[in-house]
C-alpha cells in the first residue's frame, strides 16, 4: 500500500498551477481526475484530454481560470449536464462540479446531487479512472485514492468502486469500455465485474450506436484486438453489435469433412493485421472479411464445404451492418466493401502469377492494391510452418510481381491513353455507344498485354477497332 504519494511531476503544465490558482480565487477544491492521472502513472504518454472535478460549480472554475489565461479562451457551458470546457495550447480542460449521482432503469441520464470528491470518485467507472491528484495549494500533487486504484494499475486490473452491478447498471457503456481497457491496456477484468456484465449484457440496447461503435474503434486500435472480441463473445455482448460475427462461430463436420471455425480465425486474423498496419478501416475489413461465409455455408458430397461466393454477399453485408450501426456510410465504407469483395483476388493469383492477371488486380484494387496485399498475408493462418512459409512466399510473388508491372505499365491510376473526345475527332463522330466500345477496347487490350499502355499504340488500335466498327478517319 502507498500511503497517499505525490505525484507534482504530474503537474509541471503551468495551466494546473493555473488552476490552482483560480480554485483558491473561489475558495473551491479542484482535483485532476480520470484519464490524465491513469495515464501519467502508466506512462502513456501525456493526455490532451484533462478532467478537473470541483468541490463546487464546475462551470464558475471553468469561467475564473479562462479570465487568468491570456487570451480569456471561450468557455463552452453545457448547463445539462453542469460541465463546461475549454482549449487553451493545445489542451481541452473539462470540468465538472462533484456529484452525486443515481440512475434510472431505461436511461443514461441520471439525476444528480451536489457532492463531495469522494462521492464524485464512487460514480466513476472504474477505480484506475477515480484517481484524483490535488490542486490545492498546500497538497499539490498528492493522489486521492480511496479504492486502491493504484494498486489496480500495477496489478492490471479492472475493477468497479462500487458493487460491479450498480456501475454497470447505472451506464451500461461501461461494460464496454471495461473491455476495452482491458484491451488497450492488457488489464485482467475482474471476476465480479464479468458477472456482472454477462448478467446486465442486454442492457447495452439503451446505449447510443454512436458510443458503441467508439468503443469498437478503440478496440481494434489496439496492438491484440482479438482480446476485446473474445470478452464481447464471453461476456454475451457480440451479439448485440455483431450477429454476423457470432454467426461464424462453430465447425461443422460432414462425411469426415470440417471447415474451420470461421470467428476464431476472424480474430487471429484482425489481430495479424494490427501487426502490421494501423489503418483503421484495413482492421475493420479484417473483421468483416468473412461475414458472407455464415449465409453462403453449402456442403457438397465431391468438393465438400463451399463458401461461394461469400466475398460479393459479404460486401453487401458490409453496407448493412454499417447502417445498422450508424456509421458513416461515405468513402470508408465503401473502402471496407471493395476489401471484402476482393479479399480472395491475390489467393486466386499467388499460384499462377500472369502479368495480364496482375494488371488486371491493379487496375481493379487501384490504388489500395497495397492495402488488400496487406489484409491477404494477415489472412494465412495455418498452423502448418510449411504451409505458412509457402503462401507467405506466394504473396511475396505477387507483391514483387505488382511492382514490375506497375512500374511499367501504370495501371494503377489507370486513365486511359486515347481520350472520348479525341475518338470523336478522329471519326467525325458524336458521342455515341461506339466509343464506349472503342474505349473499352483500348483498355482491355492494355490489361491483356496486347498492346502496352502508350498513346502511340493505343491510337494504331483505335484506327484498327474503328475500321471494325465501319468508321473512317478523317484525318
Ligand atoms: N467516466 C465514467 N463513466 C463513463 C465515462 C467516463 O465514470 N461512462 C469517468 C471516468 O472517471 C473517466 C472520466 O469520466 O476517467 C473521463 O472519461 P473519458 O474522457 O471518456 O475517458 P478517459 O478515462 O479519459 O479515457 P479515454 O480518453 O481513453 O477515453
Amino acid at each position: 500500500m502507498h500511503p497517499n504519494p505525490t505525484y507534482r511531476t504530474a503537474l509541471e503544465h503551468p495551466i494546473f498551477s493555473l488552476i490552482s490558482r483560480a480554485s483558491g480565487n473561489l475558495q473551491m477544491d479542484s482535483y485532476v481526475i480520470g484519464g490524465y492521472v491513469r495515464d501519467f502513472l502508466l506512462k502513456r504518454g501525456e493526455a490532451k484530454d484533462i478532467d478537473i472535478v470541483a468541490v463546487g460549480s464546475g462551470i464558475a472554475l471553468a469561467k475564473e481560470v479562462a479570465k487568468l489565461l491570456p487570451g480569456n479562451p471561450k468557455v463552452s457551458i453545457f448547463k445539462t449536464y453542469g460541465t463546461a470546457m475549454l482549449k487553451s495550447q493545445g489542451i481541452e480542460l473539462e470540468f465538472v462540479g462533484a456529484r452525486k449521482e443515481s440512475y434510472t432503469e431505461d436511461s443514461r441520464n441520471p439525476a444528480v446531487e451536489n457532492g463531495t470528491l469522494e462521492d464524485d470518485q464512487n460514480r466513476r467507472d472504474f477505480t484506475i479512472n477515480a484517481l484524483a491528484l490535488s490542486l490545492q495549494s498546500d497538497t499539490f500533487g498528492k493522489l486521492l485514492d480511496p479504492f486502491n486504484g493504484l494498486e489496480d494499475l500495477e496489478k492490471k486490473i479492472i475493477r468497479t468502486p462500487l458493487d460491479p452491478e450498480v456501475t454497470y447498471s447505472d451506464d451500461p457503456l461501461r461494460m464496454l469500455r471495461a473491455i476495452r481497457f482491458a484491451t488497450q491496456l492488457d488489464f485482467v477484468i475482474e471476476k465480479a465485474s464479468l458477472d456482472a456484465i454477462t448478467k446486465n449484457a442486454d442492457r447495452i440496447k439503451i446505449i447510443s450506436k454512436e458510443r458503441i461503435v467508439d468503443e469498437i474503434h478503440k478496440i481494434l486500435l489496439a496492438d491484440q484486438p482479438s482480446k476485446g472480441f473474445a470478452l464481447l463473445h464471453k461476456t454475451g455482448l457480440l451479439p448485440y453489435i455483431f450477429p454476423e460475427l457470432v454467426a461464424l462461430e462453430g465447425i461443422e463436420e460432414k462425411e469426415g469433412q470440417r471447415h474451420k471455425d470461421n470467428f476464431w480465425h476472424t480474430l487471429e486474423v484482425v489481430d495479424n493485421i494490427a501487426k502490421a498496419t494501423d489503418n483503421l478501416w484495413l482492421r475493420w475489413a479484417a473483421l468483416l472479411h468473412d461475414i458472407g461465409k455464415a449465409p453462403t455455408k453449402r456442403f457438397d458430397k465431391q468438393i465438400g464445404w463451399t463458401f461461394h461466393a461469400h466475398e460479393f454477399v459479404g460486401s453487401k453485408m458490409v453496407y448493412k451492418l454499417f447502417k445498422r450501426l450508424k456509421m458513416p456510410l461515405n468513402d470508408k465504407m465503401k473502402f471496407v466493401q471493395k476489401m471484402v469483395l476482393m479479399s480472395s483476388r491475390p489467393i486466386v493469383l499467388a499460384t499462377d502469377v500472369t502479368d495480364s492477371a496482375v494488371r488486371r488486380l491493379i487496375f481493379d484494387a487501384g490504388e489500395h492494391v497495397e492495402d488488400l496485399m496487406t489484409l491477404c498475408e494477415a489472412d494465412i493462418t495455418t498452423k502448418n510452418p510449411k504451409k505458412f512459409k509457402k503462401y507467405q512466399n506466394n504473396f511475396k510473388l505477387v507483391r514483387d510481381k505488382i511492382e514490375e508491372v506497375e512500374e511499367r505499365d501504370h495501371i494503377r491510376n489507370f486513365q486511359p491513353p486515347v481520350s472520348g473526345e479525341e475518338i470523336m475527332e478522329t471519326f467525325a463522330i458524336k458521342p455515341s455507344r461506339e466509343i464506349g466500345i472503342i474505349k473499352d477496347a483500348i483498355k482491355e487490350a492494355i490489361l491483356e498485354g496486347t498492346i502496352p499502355n502508350e498513346y502511340d499504340a493505343a491510337k494504331e488500335y483505335m484506327l484498327k477497332k474503328g475500321a471494325e466498327l465501319n468508321l473512317t478517319p478523317v484525318k
